[in-house]
């Protein structure tokens, strides 16, 4: 997520105090638990019971040199390494008939722009069609910088421009393919296809149909279009992707008399994309229902061209970062998903039905029947879910919920009477396939305890946070379960920052502010960070250079810096092809920075990556990632 957006959500900061906030000495026997060991005497049992516990010698999956941290403008790999760009903005994804080719002034229209890729790219995933060799990659378009996206930027706002940034969000679709020893597109295919804010999205589960999704333009409450702010990505074991809607609140104007749920959600006077001056759905003023179209998680089928996509609201209305599947014992799947803004909440939902053979058709309403939950950690290392269920509890008529879609549609509402835990927006999930914890990154949290704001809690407990940390769990029992037992992975930082507070627990390659996360096939855990520079420097750790992707052994903590990306970028999404020998990152918005894009006219004054070219303009891409020996990658 961009800068921007972290500045935005400064002031979008819960109302009420969290009522799981513990002293400081409470807060310290925490901290030293975490810092002791991931075998500390509260964690034990669970870990005892690991497929990989402790023991394991320090660093063993790691077959790497590790890099220095980056400075320059470029991409950075370790030796016996090589790095390929493939996919960057305005590339033509190859829909048949319809190829532009990318322009450098960025003259595109909006009829090719919808066509091509679109800005940012984030959540990424590979779907097989001939093994390692050949395959899908579906992929996230977070969001558009205007200032990049149109010769003369934002200047003279018409509704072509509108268009484009609309056809610059999204997800993409492409086919790549393995020739001659490297990687490229398939061009044209016919699974190209880019879902942007304009296409038809069908409404699943509870809130599908309900009086607050109906529109003037959709009195069924049945038909959204358009998808926005697609940040991280998962992938369902019966084939289909997921991605999850985060900062869709920003694309809305809101003016002077917003509602309290309204401003709960994040609703602002002012639109910081000026959509709604061309295309009046984005004026909540006038269509106030748009609003709760978005936020939700979406299901896509990359392997139909012809499917429909789906906003699956049995999931929970969120600023989802995405969204990520376990599966029980019995087959059924279980979703775990974050929201990522400050003080916000971890959710988990449970599937009513068994995953069936037969991929994504015989799957179809698999993620439409559940029970959502929402996380509460408790100080003494234990947590748990609680259900967000129309009538149970206080998620009553009487507390403004009318049925399930309402509580579902208000999400943020329900967690709040709950006494679910405010977190320090979490970001990314991963479960690891040994051991069955599962992770969640917390990026970071400015405001944790500052005057008129929740202090700290167990599971967040650093005041100011400025690195973030990463915390995770064990279910009782089964991914089900509704009780588990809980620790700290890392508190993020310099452990020799001189302010006691903002000192971490790193062992091994420094880093800051983790988001995206994710474990390969063989079980290492992946780290990608989106830090910025002023936010280290107030955060005294001035020396951590570009964002990077490390590889951290969760057995023992270690970590490994793998790749460090060009400058202002964000490093965001990994995956690989199934024998591991490929690795797919996303590189998001190189060069960036907030006055840039308050400013579109500004050249870009710190990237120019990929293309280096004199007249160019950085581009966010996807990076190919192989071993010159060919060997698995990380090994
Ligand atoms: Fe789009 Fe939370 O990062
Ligand atoms: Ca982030
Ligand atoms: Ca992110």
């Amino acid at each position: 997520m961009a800068k921007d957006f972290d500045r935005m959500e400064d002031s979008n900061r819960s109302a009420n105090p969290s009522i799981h906030e513990v002293s400081v000495p409470q807060r310290r026997t925490v901290l030293q638990l975490s810092l002791g060991a991931a075998a500390s005497a509260l964690f034990t049992p669970w870990l005892a019971g690991c497929a990989t516990g402790a023991g394991a010698p320090a660093g063993a999956r790691i077959g790497f040199e590790g890099i220095p941290i980056g400075r320059t403008d470029a991409l950075t790999v370790p030796k016996g390494y090589v790095a390929d760009v493939i996919a960057a903005w305005g590339e033509p994804i190859g829909v048949p008939g319809h190829m532009p080719a990318w322009k450098p002034d960025a003259s595109n229209s909006a009829v090719d722009q919808a066509v091509q890729m679109g800005m940012h790219h984030d959540g990424i995933h590979y779907y097989p069609l001939d093994g390692s060799r050949r395959g899908l990659l579906a992929l996230n378009h977070e969001y558009a910088d205007d200032g990049l996206l149109h010769p003369d930027g934002m200047k003279d706002w018409t509704a072509e421009k509108t268009r484009k940034s609309q056809a610059a969000h999204g997800v993409a679709v492409i086919e790549i393919e393995q020739k001659d020893g490297r990687w490229q597109m398939v061009r044209p295919s016919r699974y190209a296809r880019r879902f942007t804010a304009a296409t038809p999205f069908a409404v699943g589960g509870p809130a599908a149909g309900h009086p607050l999704m109906r529109t003037a333009a959709d009195p069924t409450g049945r038909v959204v279009l358009g998808t926005l702010n697609n940040c991280a990505s998962g992938k369902t074991p019966w084939g289909t992707y997921l991605s999850g809607e985060e900062n869709w609140a920003y694309y809305f104007e809101g003016g002077d008399n917003l509602t309290a749920d309204q401003r709960r959600w994040g609703l602002r006077k002012t639109a910081f994309y000026p959509w709604w001056r061309t295309d009046e759905r984005w004026d909540a003023r006038k269509h106030p229902n748009e609003f709760h179209r978005f936020g939700w998680v979406v299901e896509i089928d990359p392997m139909d061209p012809t499917s429909t996509p789906v906003k699956r609201t049995a999931l929970g209305r969120a600023a989802h970062e995405g969204a990520w599947v376990a599966v029980t014992k019995d087959g059924r799947a279980v979703v775990y998903s974050g929201e990522d803004a400050r003080f916000e909440y971890i959710y988990k939902f449970v599937s009513r039905d068994r995953i069936r053979p037969g991929g994504a058709k015989a799957n179809a309403e698999l993620l439409d029947h559940g029970t959502l939950h929402v996380a509460r950690f408790d100080a003494d290392g234990r947590g748990h879910w609680l259900p967000l269920v129309h009538g149970q509890g206080p998620l009553t008529p009487a507390n403004g919920f009318a049925d399930e879609g309402e509580v579902l549609i208000k999400a943020r509402q329900a967690s709040d009477l709950l006494g679910a835990t405010k977190m320090d927006r979490p970001e990314w999930l991963a479960i690891d396939p040994d051991s069955g914890e599962v992770y969640c990154t917390l990026t970071n949290n400015s405001a944790r305890g500052a005057p008129g704001q929740p202090g700290v809690d167990a599971a967040n407990p650093r005041a100011g946070n400025a690195f973030g940390h990463i915390i995770r769990w064990k279910e009782d029992g089964d991914f089900d379960g509704i009780g588990f037992a809980w620790n700290h992975l890392v508190l993020a930082g310099d452990p020799a920052n001189a302010r006691p507070e903002a000192r971490g627990n790193i062992q091994g390659d420094l880093y800051a502010c983790p988001d995206g996360i994710a474990f390969d096939p063989a079980g290492t855990l992946w780290i990608q960070t989106d830090a910025h520079a002023t936010q280290m420097h107030k955060g005294e750790l001035v020396n951590i250079g570009s964002n990077q992707m490390l590889a951290c052994d969760v057995r023992t903590g270690q970590t490994r810096r793998f790749l460090t990306g060009p400058i202002n970028c964000e490093v965001t999404g990994v995956t690989w092809t199934p024998d591991m020998r490929t690795m797919f990152v996303n590189i998001q918005h190189p060069g960036e920075t907030p006055s840039d894009r308050s400013d579109p006219t500004q050249p870009r004054r710190f990237s120019n990556w990929p293309d280096y070219r004199p007249d160019g303009r950085p581009r966010s891409a996807t990076v190919v990632i192989r071993r010159s020996d060919g060997g698995a990658i990380g090994t």
